[in-house]
Parts: C-alpha cells; structure tokens; sequence
C-alpha cells in the first residue's frame, strides 16, 4: 500500500482492489474509455495470475490498472482514469506500482495493445522505456470504422537495472 500527499493536500493512496470493486471499476472504464471492459470481464480479472491495482483520490477510487502475469509474460490488460483526474500523474504512479509489484514476479517482459491514436497513453508509455514492436492493423472498433492497435512491450531485465 502507498499514500502520497499531492499538491494542494490531496491524499492519493495507491492499493489492490478486490472483486466487490468490479462495480466501481466497470464505471470507470465506461467513462474513460469509448469502449469499455463489460463488469463482468472486470470480475473475471481478480482470478489467478492477475493483479488490480486502484488509485484513490480522497478515498474515492477514481482509476485502476489491471495486470496479467504468467511465467515470464506479463501483459497490461486495461489501465484507466476517470476524465477529471487524468493529466495529473497518477497513470504514471499506477503504472510504476505496477512495475514494482512485477519486479518481485518472474515477469521479464510486459506488453500491452494500445490504439495509435490514443496520444497521452503512447506518451506514458514512451516515458516509461516501452517501444513499440508492432502493429496490428484494424483492430480496435471506433465510432465510424476501425483503428490499428500498437503493440508495445517494456524489457523489465532491463528497466530494473
Ligand atoms: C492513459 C492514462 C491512463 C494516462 O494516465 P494520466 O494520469 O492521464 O497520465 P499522467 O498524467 O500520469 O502522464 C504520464 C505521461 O504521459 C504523458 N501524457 C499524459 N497526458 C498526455 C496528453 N494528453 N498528451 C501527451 N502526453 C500526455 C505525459 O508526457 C506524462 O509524462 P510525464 O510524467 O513525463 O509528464 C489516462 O489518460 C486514461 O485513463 N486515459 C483513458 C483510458 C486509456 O486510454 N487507457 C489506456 C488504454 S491502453
């Protein structure tokens, strides 16, 4: 568990969510993204081989990261903010809680499919040591068609050194 005090004396604690959680979380993403994990996928996430972790705002959960872990794989399957707390930092703390949890894994390598044309994801990504290592055209739905997926992956070898 992590507790941070942000600017303006807001506590920000960082702590892995449980199944009674899904609720909460499938709202979330239904604001943060056009289209999101159903409430049911979400529940499906706290099995074996996965971490959640929350972000609270206040004690208000107001995002969260999924992760999936196996063996030397681990993959992002979902991170997400609602609207008004995105753009202050806590994708990249969510992301390197993330990162520490899976230092302590087996987890080598953690990858993750983003839409090409989600710029501050790609940013975040960027920032964090990810590269892009392909591309998987007409993947994701959009309002008018589709779009492609880019695939990234992050050497955790490497970026715990
Ligand atoms: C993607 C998301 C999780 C990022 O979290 P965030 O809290 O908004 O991002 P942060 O404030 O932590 O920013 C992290 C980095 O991303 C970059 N970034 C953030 N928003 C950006 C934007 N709109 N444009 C460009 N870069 C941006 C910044 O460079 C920042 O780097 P810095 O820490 O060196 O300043 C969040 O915006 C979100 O929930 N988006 C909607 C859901 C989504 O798209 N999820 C990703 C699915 S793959």
């Amino acid at each position: 568990m992590a507790a941070n005090l942000a600017a303006g004396g807001t506590v920000i604690e960082i702590r892995e969510l449980q199944p009674d959680d899904a609720n909460l979380m499938a709202q979330i993403a239904a604001k943060a993204h056009t289209h999101p994990m159903s409430e049911q996928t979400i529940t499906s996430c706290f099995g074996r081989f996965y971490y959640v972790l929350g972000v609270f705002v206040d004690q208000q959960l107001c995002g969260f990261i999924i992760l999936h872990q196996l063996f030397e794989d681990a993959t992002v399957m979902d991170i997400c903010l609602l609207p008004d707390y995105q753009g202050q930092g806590m994708g990249r703390q969510l992301m390197q809680s993330a990162l520490s949890w899976l230092a302590n894994t087996e987890a080598e390598q953690l990858l993750l499919e983003v839409r090409r044309s989600n710029v501050a994801a790609i940013a975040l990504y960027l920032n964090l040591g990810f590269i892009e290592t392909g591309c998987r055209q007409g993947y994701y739905r959009t309002e008018h068609g589709t779009e492609d997926a880019i695939l990234m992956q992050l050497n955790l070898l490497l970026s715990a050194q």
